[in-house]
């Protein structure tokens, strides 16, 4: 029987007492965690919190300026780092998923290392760990970790030299979001989907260029708007759409075309670590596909994904 108000209480004294009047940087992901591990901390330190939230160009449609704009009207001391040029160019001619992740995570790395020795005197380094992350992480032999090499907990460089402190590493998901809401923590913010790390460049099959971002983000926003719009978003754990590596062709007018192919994905799911798609009305299909094909330029054909994990996985690389 976890109650949000008593856990927000103790938790707000402990990292009083534990932080004093040392500075703290936090890295904000647009997530539910990371929002609320930073909520939690600027109750208890305030100014001393300092947040860094990384555009690393692999984001949804228009995220960076509008979840920026949100913290800033939460009042969290927050610096946006438009890193996008900079991961885009390190992932170019990259398409080995593996590979990919461990780019990003290294720049990740760099550009949240560089920002944090501009804070004067910082000791510590928060995170948004909550204790499904430690599990995974400790349990080495654990399926997604020696399947896929997660970045979001440890990984970080000796020479930052930081404290670690992690608010939410003792809650699951769903304490964290009611923890989330005893803060008046956005409700919509809460409720958002997970999106991984890597952001769409595992949704991107192949290698990744600016255009093929620019034309996923497109399509996941017609997807994400339109599961909205239909009141099915809150219906579904996490929903996205993958861009294939292949042409084929159609036909616009007496024109043939040969043009991109996507696949949207939508999954139930508690933890990630099952899911089952879900079987989304096809009035709502028929009407995303032709949103998508008519809208967005350079795609001709929609798919939709109707495996299970296991044996799928969630995300495609
Ligand atoms: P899979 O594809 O393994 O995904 O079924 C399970 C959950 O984990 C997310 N995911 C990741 N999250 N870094 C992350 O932060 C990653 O490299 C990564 N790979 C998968 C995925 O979106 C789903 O929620």
């Amino acid at each position: 029987n976890f109650t949000p108000n008593a856990f927000v209480e103790e938790m707000v004294g402990e990292l009083k007492e534990k932080l004093g009047n040392d500075k703290v940087v936090l890295g904000l992901s647009g997530g539910v965690d990371s929002t609320v591990a930073a909520v939690l901390l600027h109750q208890a330190i305030g100014k001393n919190l300092y947040c860094i939230f990384v555009n690393n160009g692999l984001l949804r449609k228009n995220e960076f300026q509008n979840v920026l704009d949100q913290y800033k009207g939460m009042g969290l001391n927050v610096k946006g780092v438009d890193a996008g040029d900079r991961f885009l160019g390190e992932l170019a001619g990259i398409s080995d998923p593996e590979t990919k992740r461990k780019t990003i995570g290294r720049v990740f790395i760099e550009v949240f290392d560089d920002e944090s020795h501009l804070i004067e005197d910082v000791k510590w380094l928060a995170q948004g760990t909550i204790y499904p992350d430690v599990i995974e992480s400790v349990s080495v032999k654990g399926p997604s970790a020696t399947i896929k090499s997660h970045h979001n907990v440890g990984g970080l460089p000796d020479y930052m030299k930081l404290k670690i402190v992690e608010p939410l590493r003792m809650l699951f998901k769903d304490e964290v979001r009611r923890v989330g809401a005893t803060l008046g923590i956005d409700p919509e913010l809460l409720g958002r989907h997970p999106f991984p790390g890597p952001g769409l460049s595992i949704r991107i099959l192949g290698d990744i260029t600016p255009e093929k971002v620019q034309i996923l983000q497109d399509v996941d926003a017609v997807f994400i708007d339109g599961l909205k719009s239909w009141g099915l978003y809150d219906k579904v754990w996490q929903a996205g759409a993958i861009l294939l590596p292949v042409n084929s062709v159609g036909v616009m007018g007496d024109e043939r075309t040969y043009e991109k192919v996507v696949a949207l994905r939508a999954v139930e799911s508690t933890d990630g670590m099952t899911a089952d798609w879900v079987h989304l009305p096809y009035d709502f299909l028929m009407k995303v596909s032709n949103d998508i094909i008519n809208k967005v330029k350079g795609v001709n054909r929609v798919v939709y994904d109707i495996s299970s994990k296991p044996p799928a996985t969630i995300e495609w690389e």
